[in-house]
């Protein structure tokens, strides 16, 4: 694959005035949930979002599902296709994370290779993985959307969990049971965890 010197131009460019105070002031974090669908990515990544917003943190939610009508539009759920997903949204979580923004971001992501590559854009302690640990039946039994009775039924053919494979993280910053926690109980974690680690 093409090796592109990512840095040159917009290093170039940037003062390093500029990005000190924006490093100092407040280096942004990446909240990246991951988890099978139906697990609670984009309930916990709107409530979280929200939250931050309401105590004037600058963040911005980046969901799969949103991203999928737009820059990837053009991606299906093929191996490739989900690596190419979780690449174009780690570059735009990077260049809102280099604006100074917080980034939320709510994707099924289930290879660890393509979430490594996506950790490995930050610095050490920006990126924050949470897994979003949920027993497959019983986000079959949510199908908030109606997908796993879709690829039960065999119209979905790629599907994360029943023919496809979902590759649990082993460091994640926070695991959450969203099957034995509420939506709030899992946000007070998650601010447990910022608030001990960055000044929000
Ligand atoms: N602790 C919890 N955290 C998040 N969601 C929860 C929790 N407990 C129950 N739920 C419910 O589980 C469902 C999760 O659906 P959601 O659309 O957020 O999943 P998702 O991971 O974004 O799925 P997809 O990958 O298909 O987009 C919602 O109906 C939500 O109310
Ligand atoms: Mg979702």
């Amino acid at each position: 694959m093409k090796q592109i010197n990512r840095c040159a131009m917009p290093e170039r460019l940037v003062k390093k005035s500029q990005k000190l105070k924006i490093l100092t002031v407040n280096t942004p974090f990446v909240v990246w949930f991951t988890g099978l669908s139906g697990s609670g990515k984009s309930t916990l990544g709107v409530k979280l979002t929200d939250e931050l917003l309401s105590q004037e943190v600058p963040a911005y939610h980046l969901d799969g599902d949103s991203l999928r009508t737009g820059l990837n539009y053009d991606l299906g759920f093929s191996r490739e296709d989900r690596r190419e997903n979780v690449r174009r949204a780690g570059e735009v979580a990077k260049i809102l994370s280099d604006s100074g923004t917080n980034v939320i971001a709510s994707f099924i992501s289930p290879y660890a290779e393509d979430r490594l590559k996506v950790r490995k854009l930050f610095k050490p302690k920006q990126f924050v993985e949470v897994y979003l640990n949920c027993p497959l039946e019983i986000c079959q039994k949510r199908d908030v959307k109606g997908l796993y009775r879709a690829a039960k039924h065999g119209k979905i053919k790629e599907f994360t969990g029943i023919s496809q494979p979902y590759e649990k993280p082993k460091h994640a910053e926070i695991v959450l049971d969203t099957n034995q926690m509420n939506p709030d109980q899992c946000l007070k974690k998650i601010f447990a965890y910022l608030n001990s680690n960055y000044r929000l």
